[in-house]
């Protein structure tokens, strides 16, 4: 199939769809995007092009839509992505929160917008290698997007040597994985440690637990200020009140939520509640 050229009605039905059900903008411009993310999903379901996709969504068809809005999300996610973050999280946050939750000895680390699982069984890997006591603590690590394809894919914990080549070291690679033809798996124990859900985050969070570490990051880049700021106050709302909120390198609270500080070290920073607020 040949990409033909988006009609404007078409771009501006899919961006509005788009921006429904998922928060995403598309500006104008990102009209290229639209095709090449579409194309497949027209090919995979036997339609000429994208004008004729397109007329099938107008007739109201759920199932496209939910496969036109995942093939909009930009799921690039890697092992140890920045790197800093993690070791922040092994140097000052970990240390810092077991010490105040050692008579619960329970904690709660959560992976919003996850993609294919790499952060969570980041977080995961990372507890284990520098944090042994944490073996008799009740701990939960939750990864959750809102495209069920990654979301499943994460749960199989099936990379392939690409994926893997990419900020895992290699002890670490042989250590928690195990070959699977041409790619790797996850071995059963560190996939038991996290567990994958899909999720909205401009849905309501009813199932979201009280959360001592929150990774939010490389999503809120693509909404605009208003989500952003209701998906940061809903942080606010699940995240305790000496949480940790990492998020990617290009976002910050700042703009959107005044109740959140900078915790800045060396390399990285996150975000905690003032203690006021
Ligand atoms: C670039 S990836 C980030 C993955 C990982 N957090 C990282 O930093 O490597 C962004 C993810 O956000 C997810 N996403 C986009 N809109 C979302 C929404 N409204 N609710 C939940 N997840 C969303 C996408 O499906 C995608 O997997």
């Amino acid at each position: 199939m040949t990409p033909t050229t988006l009609a404007t009605s078409d771009f501006d039905y899919v961006r509005a769809l788009v921006r429904e059900r998922s928060a995403i903008v598309l500006e104008p411009g990102k009209e290229y995007l639209v095709q090449t993310r579409l194309q497949p999903v027209a090919q995979r379901n036997g339609l000429a092009d994208i004008g004729a996709l397109v007329d099938r969504l107008r007739r109201g068809e759920p199932a496209l839509a939910t496969q036109v809005v995942e093939a909009m999300t930009t799921n690039e996610t890697s092992f140890f992505r920045d790197a800093h973050p993690f070791e922040m999280l092994r140097t000052d946050v970990i240390p810092t929160l077991m010490e105040s939750r050692k008579t619960q000895r329970a904690l709660r680390i959560w992976s919003a917008a996850s993609s294919t699982g790499q952060e969570a069984y980041t977080i995961a890997m990372t507890l284990r290698e520098s944090f042994p006591q944490l073996a008799g603590w009740a701990v939960s690590i939750l990864g959750t997007d809102l495209s069920r394809d990654v979301v499943e894919k994460a749960k199989e914990g099936r990379y392939a040597q690409i994926e893997v080549n990419r900020g895992l070291p290699a002890p670490l690679l042989l250590k928690y994985f195990e070959r699977a033809g041409l790619a790797w798996k996850v071995k059963q124990e560190l996939r038991r440690a996290v567990e994958f859900k899909q999720m909205n985050l401009i849905a309501p969070w009813p199932s979201i637990p009280r959360m001592d570490v929150v990774f939010l990051r490389n999503v809120l880049i693509y909404f605009d200020g208003d989500t952003k700021r209701a998906i940061l106050a809903n942080v606010r709302r699940v995240i305790a009140p000496d949480g940790y909120l990492f998020l990617g390198a290009a976002e910050s609270t700042l703009q959107y939520d005044r109740t959140f500080e900078r915790i800045q070290t060396a390399r990285t920073n996150c975000y905690r509640l003032l203690q006021n607020s």
